[in-house]
């Protein structure tokens, strides 16, 4: 009889895989050779089961049998929005978030990388922001809901590694954009809304009217090297501690910034900031030292690049793109 053990298949279900950092994930997996050899990626959208529900939930772990789990599914939304439905926001995502963790805990899931936000930070708070702050304070009160429900996260992974020993984790985006983010104007994140409205502006002939001074200061992630990132977590991040995914801090841009790369990359003329509006919260930064230890040379994205190749998925995908 041959001695050799044989490794159980690696079947890694990725929860909201047809959102933004999703489809970003299946293009490394199925693309740049992510994926190793025996390796299986089931990608589900809401349509294969609302994880709000827990029969539904309990339903797909059954249907793929996973041993990983990349759990991006939330439900998110504009500023708006949230101030609107806080409490929606709260109990969809304590449900959603309940029942991937505890569904993958009894179908015997090795690993859970979660992903939790930049902006579910205490509103007040020294910068740079770390992993170590995520509970110090209040969150800022437009979003309270979506933020507690998400710092639930990291309490949830801390008690399954204490009373069961599991390895399920989190990553802390910063702002993330790229090909299949929301470009709509009013909702979608601020890159993205950029520019769609640039383009509008473009097709119809007006100026673009950019909302506040262009002064605020933030970090950016494309969403392709978030993929990866969070790809190399599932595979050789061994901490229940969150980590922050984000450019350096030396790498923080204005919105203003921001804005020339996206007019550059559209080859658009007639910009206007109106600051008579709301500039919003002037920084966030994080800091990603952590990650800076773990990866010293891991490749970001220049972000006038990140920005270019969006603007030409966005144009050429306009049919298609969320707007
Ligand atoms: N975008 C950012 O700047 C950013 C920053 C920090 C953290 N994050 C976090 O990153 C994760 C992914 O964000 P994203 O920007 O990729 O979001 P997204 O583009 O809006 O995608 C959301 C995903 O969640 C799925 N989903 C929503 N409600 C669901 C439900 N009830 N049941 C099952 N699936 C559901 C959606 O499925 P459908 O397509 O079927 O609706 C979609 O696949 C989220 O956890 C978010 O909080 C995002």
């Amino acid at each position: 009889m041959g001695s050799e053990v044989k490794e159980a298949p690696i079947r890694v279900l990725v929860t909201g895989g047809s959102g933004l950092v999703g489809k970003a994930i299946e293009h490394v997996v199925q693309r740049e050779g992510g994926k190793l050899e025996g390796e299986e990626w089931i990608f589900l959208s809401s349509k294969d089961a609302n994880l709000v529900d827990a029969g539904q939930t309990r339903a797909v772990f059954e249907k793929y049998r996973p041993t990983h789990v990349i759990h991006l599914a939330a439900k998110v939304g504009g500023l708006y929005l949230h101030m609107r439905q806080n409490l929606q926001f709260l109990r969809d995502n304590i449900k959603i978030n309940d029942n991937v963790l505890q569904t993958a805990h009894e179908f015997g899931v090795t690993k859970v990388v979660s992903c939790l936000s930049s902006c579910i930070f205490p509103d007040e708070t020294t910068y740079p922001i770390n992993e170590t702050m995520i509970h110090d304070g209040p969150p800022h009160d437009s979003n309270f809901g979506y933020s507690h429900a998400k710092r639930m996260i990291d309490v949830q992974n801390r008690a399954y590694y204490r009373q069961y020993g599991r390895c399920y984790t989190a990553v802390i985006p910063t702002n993330v954009f790229g090909p299949y983010d929301n470009f709509n104007i009013e909702n979608g994140h601020v890159l993205s809304a950029l520019i769609n409205k640039t383009h509008k502006a473009k097709k119809e002939g007006t100026p673009l009217n950019v909302c506040g001074s262009g002064t605020p200061r933030r970090q950016f992630i494309y969403s392709l090297d978030l993929g990866r990132l969070i790809i190399w977590a599932l595979r050789k991040y061994k901490e229940i501690d969150p980590i922050i995914m984000s450019v350096g801090e030396e790498d923080e841009v204005s919105i203003k910034e921001a804005v020339e790369m996206i007019v550059a990359a559209l080859d658009f003329k007639g910009t206007i900031f109106d600051t008579t509006l709301s500039d919003g919260q002037l920084k966030k930064t994080a800091n990603n030292a952590k990650l800076r230890r773990y990866l010293p040379d891991f490749p970001f994205t220049p972000l006038k690049e990140a920005i270019r190749m969006t603007c030409d998925w966005f144009v050429e995908n306009y049919d298609i793109a969320r707007t």
